[in-house]
């Protein structure tokens, strides 16, 4: 018999080693999460997912599921530190959504809706970051970069390749590709390799794909993102 626990008083069943996020997901209960990818280790950096397990903050990507524990996830109080997270993201890099070719399709955007974020709140910092459109193929585009290293992993422990990494520390942590030029074009980065495929947000484009599906036809405009992991019982990419 499958042990529980619960999330706002829901009885959730777990099998041993999953963590809370991979068992609210697979009981179709969504917890707003940035740097989680179910094709990846847990990386807990974003704190989008925190819960309160038993009265204490918690990353719900991270902490396996215990049988008895009680989870708080969708309350005032949770939900309001995790759109003040939402809105320190958008005033830390430059998030333009009515120019940006992933409207509709990112999952800041959509983690923004689905929080109530009617405002950054804070003071924008407008970051100074080149764009690099060196590769034939892809665009880079680093003032929507959220630090999420989903492109650093993909690249690292998928594609075997090391194209990108995370430089700097504290408030000055930026994304990088690694090559001595610093440009992609230096890479040996491709269509192919999974951190292509990767980011939530709009840095990493493909060229001469813009805009192909329309506004109003994409992945979040179609259905909100709280509703999406509901629909399926699986975690979203
Ligand atoms: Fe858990 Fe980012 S999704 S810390």
């Amino acid at each position: 018999m499958s042990q529980t626990f619960t999330i706002d008083g829901r009885v959730i069943p777990f099998a041993e080693g999953q963590t809370i996020l991979q068992a609210a997901s697979a009981a179709g209960i969504f917890i707003p999460h940035l740097c989680h990818h179910p094709d990846f280790k847990p990386h807990g950096s974003c704190k989008l997912c925190t819960v309160k397990v038993n009265g204490r903050h918690a990353a719900s990507c991270t902490m396996r599921a215990m049988a008895g524990m009680a989870v708080e996830s969708d309350t005032g109080e949770i939900n309001g530190e995790r759109r003040a997270l939402t809105q320190m993201l958008f005033v830390e890099g430059n998030h333009f959504c009515p120019s940006c070719e992933v409207s509709g399709n990112c999952q800041l955007q959509a983690t923004a809706y689905h929080l109530g974020m009617m405002s950054p709140h804070y003071d924008h910092f407008f970051p100074n970051r080149a764009v690099d459109a060196s590769h034939p193929d892809f665009l880079l585009d680093f003032n929507r970069c959220i630090l999420c290293s989903l492109c650093v992993r993909a690249s690292r422990d998928v594609d075997g390749k090391n194209v990108f990494a995370l430089s700097g520390r504290g408030i000055n942590t930026h994304l990088i590709v690694n090559a001595r030029s610093g440009q992609l074009a230096d890479t040996n980065f491709s269509a192919a390799d999974k951190a292509a495929q990767v980011c939530p947000v709009g840095v990493i484009l493909r060229k001469r794909r813009g805009f192909a599906v329309p506004i109003g036809e994409r992945t979040y405009d179609r259905k909100p993102i709280g509703e999406m992991v509901e629909a399926t019982g699986e975690s979203l990419p």
